[in-house]
């Protein structure tokens, strides 16, 4: 039984606070370098502080150090429950927490000083490449261990989901990051021109729907039937959801890559692979919902609930927009504009961060042995205010994205362009504001979010249950 089980819990404890901190940093970058679009003075003429340096310092710190120890505290908390066995090799769970820590410092400190690799979302230098692939062979070994020690006969489908994340980031991280250094500092690709592009796009594909989705559904499928209280809506679902997703997500890279120097081919195998990805995740997404099936009235009461939910629906709208802007003609309107920084933010901010938000938000009482969170209030006040800050962040980049593609293409009877760049850019300022605002918004709700869980962590309440999995009821739940 799990009630006999001493489950390690520390390391857990330390990822799901530092999901919080590091969601409040990587967002105020993500609001600064929103400001500095409307107001270029904000870099104060520092170069560490130009928008070329920080925009990688936000998508690194927002994806690998938020999303990261989101994904490292749900899945070992999610295979020692769902295993009944305690997370296997204490030690080497503690380096990935201390080694994984190493590795953001490292990034907070290298990207603004200009050292990077400059390949998208895999821009740190070689050094700290070597030790995210030690973090991460760590982090492979202690989760498969607990897979292998489980006292279950079988293994529930978040775990699939948790390992095929794990197994396949490592795999994209060691082919992408091939490089021959030429200093401590600096290194360069081993792949040349369109073969470096192909690899870091098939790389950059995989690393959204790896590290951004299949993690993520991993903690979907445990905490979605945990909150509501009941099974996961289809078990054979789930598992066709699984191979269907992994196995179309590694083909759909090229539709980063459409009208360039790529084969033409590839471009169309990415697009007819991107269209195809359609099903297996609106699958996954009906399977979630659909778990509520006969408890929808939970929706109204638990906030909790609502966030993991509503990030299903984010999820939802994302892959059929991707879909659809992997369709070359679409792309040739949409690439380049912030029509795609609309898309990615639907997912970064709708889906993942919505979803690590609701099951920190289920995970840090019964960590910290407590009955329920300090305010369920302040949790629905910051329901309300990041689900309006993604509304005004998303629908203002696909105004501004749309009004790009149209002007920037449009030409006169005699072939000249009607606008030039400058007057596409001014027309963009109001949309930029609502954007800046937006993420205001969505980050002062992280703030909320840190008050809640200082307040319920620094409280005396001590419940007796520790390591038994309760599923906290909203009609339990009292404010305080
Ligand atoms: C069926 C699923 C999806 C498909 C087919 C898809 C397709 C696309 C396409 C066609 C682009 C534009 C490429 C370009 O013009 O440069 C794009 C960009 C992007 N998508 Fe998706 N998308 C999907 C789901 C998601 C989700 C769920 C997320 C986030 C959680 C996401 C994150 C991104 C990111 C970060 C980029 C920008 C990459 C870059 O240029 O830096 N996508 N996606
Ligand atoms: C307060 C919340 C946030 C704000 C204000 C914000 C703002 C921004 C801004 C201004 C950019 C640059 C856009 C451009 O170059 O035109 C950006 C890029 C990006 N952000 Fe965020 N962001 C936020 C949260 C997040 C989160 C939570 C994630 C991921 C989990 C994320 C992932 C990304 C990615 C992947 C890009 C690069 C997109 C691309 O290259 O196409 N952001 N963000």
């Amino acid at each position: 039984m799990s009630s006999a089980v001493t489950y390690n819990d520390k390391v857990v404890r330390q990822f799901a606070i530092m999901t919080v901190v590091w969601g409040i940093v990587g967002m105020a970058v993500g609001v600064l370098i929103a400001a500095q679009l409307v107001w270029p003075a904000l870099n104060f003429d520092l170069p560490w502080l130009t928008y070329s340096r920080l925009r990688p310092l936000h998508t690194n710190a927002v994806i690998f150090a938020f999303g990261g120890c989101a994904l490292f505290a749900t899945s070992y908390y999610v295979v020692q429950r769902t295993c009944q066995v305690r997370l296997a090799l204490d030690h080497l769970a503690s380096f990935t927490f201390w080694g994984w820590q190493l590795v953001i410092v490292s990034a907070a400190i290298t990207l603004p000083l200009g050292i990077t690799t400059s390949k998208e979302y895999a821009e740190l230098e070689w050094p700290i490449d070597i030790l995210i692939t030690l973090v991460w062979v760590s982090y492979a070994l202690v989760f498969f261990t607990t897979i292998i020690k489980r006292k279950t006969p079988h293994i529930y489908v978040a775990n699939w989901f948790y390992g095929a994340f794990i197994l396949t980031v490592a795999v994209l991280h060691l082919v992408n990051s091939a490089a021959i250094p030429i200093s401590l500092t600096k290194s360069y690709s081993v792949y040349p021109g369109a073969i470096d592009a192909m690899v870091q796009w098939w790389y950059g594909h995989n690393a959204v729907g790896f590290f951004l989705t299949a993690g993520f559904l991993g903690m979907m499928y445990y905490f979605i039937p945990k909150q509501a209280g009941r099974p996961v809506y289809s078990y054979r679902l789930s598992v066709v959801h699984f191979w269907a997703l992994i196995s179309t997500y590694m083909w759909a890279g090229p539709h980063h890559l459409h009208y360039t120097a790529l084969p033409d081919w590839t471009q169309t195998l990415g697009m007819v692979f991107s269209l195809i990805l359609l099903a297996p995740s609106w699958g996954g997404m009906i399977n979630g919902i659909m778990t509520l099936s006969g408890a929808w009235h939970k929706l109204r009461d638990d906030p909790i609930l609502r966030f993991l939910i509503v990030s299903l629906s984010f999820y939802g709208m994302s892959t059929f927009e991707g879909p659809m802007m992997s369709i070359k003609t679409v792309n040739s309107l949409s690439h380049y504009t912030d029509w795609t920084i609309g898309h990615v933010h639907s997912g970064a901010l709708g889906w993942v961060a919505l979803v690590s938000i609701g099951a920190i938000y289920v995970l840090i009482p019964k960590l910290f042995n407590k009955t329920s969170m300090y305010s369920i209030k302040l949790i629905n006040t910051h329901f309300w205010v990041s689900t309006i800050g993604i509304i005004l962040y998303i629908t203002s980049m696909w105004v501004a994205g749309i009004m790009q593609g149209l002007m920037w293409r449009a030409v006169n009877d005699d072939g000249t362009l009607t606008y030039s760049f400058v007057e596409a850019l001014e027309r963009m300022y109001p949309y930029y504001t609502v954007r800046f605002l937006g993420g205001l918004l969505f980050l002062s709700g992280m703030f909320i979010m840190a008050y809640n869980v200082w307040k319920t962590v620094s409280s005396s309440e001590q419940t007796q249950a520790t390591n038994t999995d309760v599923t906290v009821k909203a009609s339990e739940r009292s404010e305080s």
